[in-house]
């Protein structure tokens, strides 16, 4: 058995380069970056000298010679090149982390599930937020009884001008808003509140896998029952980047600022509350708003948690918490939001997936 993974990034794009430094925000006694692989070679080069890792601006070069110095890969390029790239890894002989989505569609999720098995290789998706600590404190709160089980999960997803390159071609995205960022709005609506048994969505377009969703408005119905809500849109001022989630429970309305907006410091709300605390109002009137202490954390830390989590997992200490049958479930609610805002229809999610 390995001592520390021997781990590759490929795309080092801003999530790419979020990947690497990784390593220095969390101790990574499990893992080390062997090599960097974009297909800009100045970029390699330059992330190379700093890292000391092995620059491959050759992808096809890289998955040939991989095998010989490296055990697994992150990948973070363009939605649309998760599979294709996934396949080729694993054929590489390598474990695979690739970042959200996993995929963008129900059918690559399948081949690459039965390649990962049939290599018997680890398969993971980046779902960075289910370590984030505000996220884990309340999940817990609600699992144990702690807070009554809210009826009413919302979250905000509004974006202002930040999005652009390969975002705003449809194809290379997979759809629009919801299903590039809006993938951690519904594995944390699932994270909080269980699965996701139909879904209701309103969309600015009649097809969203041609001309990319910029508004939605998503209607959860839980397993469990309770109701969420995904408002998205890019039609935001500048650099707006807002996820506030509001629950809404019989013991308190409870608010978790958005962990990217924090980061980003690009919060849409009058900055009435910040910082990852949580806060609650126990009564729901007034100005009681009391703070549920949580350890502090970032967003830039819960993606690191993800990688480390991956690493775990191929040196057998931990099981996946975010396997590639999670990632899986969440496309399908996704795809359930976009078959349901094309028919306008209430969609339930084992009709697609
Ligand atoms: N978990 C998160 O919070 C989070 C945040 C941002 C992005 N992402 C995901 O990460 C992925 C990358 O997004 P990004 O924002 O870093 O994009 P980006 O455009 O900043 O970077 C993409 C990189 O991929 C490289 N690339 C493109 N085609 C390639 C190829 N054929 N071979 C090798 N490299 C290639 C580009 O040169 C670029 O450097 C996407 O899947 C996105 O959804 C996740």
């Amino acid at each position: 058995m390995i001592a520390k993974v021997r781990l590759a990034v490929v795309g080092l794009g801003a999530q790419g380069k979020q990947h690497i430094q990784s390593f220095e925000l969390l101790d990574f006694d499990n893992a080390e970056l062997v090599a960097v692989v974009d297909l800009d070679k100045n970029l390699t080069d330059e992330i190379a000298k700093i890292t000391g890792a092995r620059a491959y601006s050759d992808i096809d070069k890289f998955f040939k010679d991989a095998s010989d110095f490296c055990d697994a890969v992150i990948l973070c390029v363009p939605n649309k090149l998760h599979c294709e790239f996934v396949l080729n890894a694993i054929s590489a002989g390598l474990h695979v982390l690739t970042e959200k989505p996993i995929a963008i569609s129900l059918e690559e999720c399948d081949r690459m599930i039965a390649a990962a098995e049939s290599a018997d290789k680890r398969f993971m998706v980046s779902h960075n937020l289910l370590f984030y600590e505000p996220h884990r404190v309340i999940t817990s709160m609600i699992k144990s009884g702690d807070i009554a089980r809210p009826h009413e999960f919302r979250t905000r997803l509004t974006c202002g001008d930040m999005y652009g390159s390969w975002r705003d071609q449809v194809d290379m995205c997979g759809g629009g808003l919801l299903i590039d960022s809006g993938a951690h709005r519904f594995y944390t609506a699932r994270q909080m509140m269980g699965e996701v048994k139909s879904v209701t969505a309103w969309l600015d377009t009649a097809n969203p896998r041609l001309v990319g969703d910029e508004t939605g408005f998503v209607v959860l119905e839980f397993e469990e029952g309770g109701v969420g809500l995904i408002d998205s849109t890019f039609h935001a001022p500048g650099l707006v980047f807002d996820d506030l989630i509001e629950l809404v429970s019989r013991d308190g309305t409870i608010w978790i600022p958005g962990s990217e907006a924090e980061y980003l410091s690009s919060w849409s709300h009058p900055p009435v509350v910040t910082g990852s605390d949580i806060v609650i109002n126990r009564t729901g009137v007034g100005g009681h708003w009391e703070v549920i202490d949580t350890p502090k954390d970032d967003w830039a830390k819960s993606v690191a948690k993800s990688a480390r989590h991956f690493a775990s997992c191929i040196l057998g200490h931990e099981e996946p918490i975010t396997s590639a049958y999670e990632g899986r479930k969440n496309l399908a609610v996704l795809e359930a939001a976009y078959l349901s805002g094309m028919e306008r229809r209430a969609v339930d999610v084992a009709e697609v997936g």
